[in-house]
């Protein structure tokens, strides 16, 4: 079952937020979810997200993509079927880079930081050595939280980039046979 229950040590708020579970996304299935997520955001956050201005037909054709290349995508969801945090993935050589939105009023309740962790999950499943982002320099939260999780981050020429090494997962032991 590719679904994590957002724990109550992962949410800051746990009794807001009771029993919100972090689910694989399909871009082409869920593309209204998507759509409507994005266009709940502001101006200024799409500038974080993306790194730079875009305008509203530039998310559309992100989606498009998206769709196209099937970017691994999760999300959660509220009890009204609101997308209200999501994450792309994309792997890059042997790492993986994570763009990640949380809605304005679902902040500070550790939606980022659950996501941070399931593709932490994600890419050590896959033999993946590392989690990146890619910010602005001046993305306070998005840098607060990068450094929250452990990663190390460089900033240079007005961007910045986010780097966890990750644990390789340690191959089951399996029982010595009697015989
Ligand atoms: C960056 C973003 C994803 C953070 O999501 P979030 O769900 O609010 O983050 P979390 O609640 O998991 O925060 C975890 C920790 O990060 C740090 N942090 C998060 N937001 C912060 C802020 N505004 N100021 C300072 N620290 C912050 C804190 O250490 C926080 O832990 P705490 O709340 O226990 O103090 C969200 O602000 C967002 O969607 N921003 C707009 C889009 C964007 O910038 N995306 C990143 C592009 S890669």
């Amino acid at each position: 079952m590719d679904t994590l229950v957002i724990r109550a040590e992962d949410v800051s708020n746990p009794g807001k937020v009771p029993s919100l579970a972090i689910v694989p996304l399909d871009p082409t299935r869920d593309r209204r979810a998507l759509e409507s997520h994005f266009a709940s955001l502001h101006r200024e956050d799409l500038r974080y997200r993306f790194c730079g201005s875009i305008k509203r037909e530039g998310v559309t054709q992100y989606l498009d993509q998206i769709s196209v290349t099937g970017t691994p995508c999760y999300g959660v969801f509220d009890d009204g079927l609101a997308l209200v945090a999501v994450c792309q993935l994309e792997r890059l050589g042997c790492d993986l880079e994570v763009g990640l939105t949380v809605l304005p009023t679902f902040r500070r309740k550790g939606f980022g930081k659950a996501l941070l962790r399931r593709s932490a999950s994600y890419a050590r499943a896959r033999g993946l050595k590392g989690l990146n982002i890619h910010s602005l320099g001046d993305n306070t939260p998005m840098l607060s939280l990068a450094r929250r999780i452990g990663m190390t981050v460089k900033i240079h020429s007005g961007e910045a980039d986010g780097h966890l090494t990750l644990e390789p997962v340690q191959e089951m032991e399996l029982p010595t046979s009697p015989h």
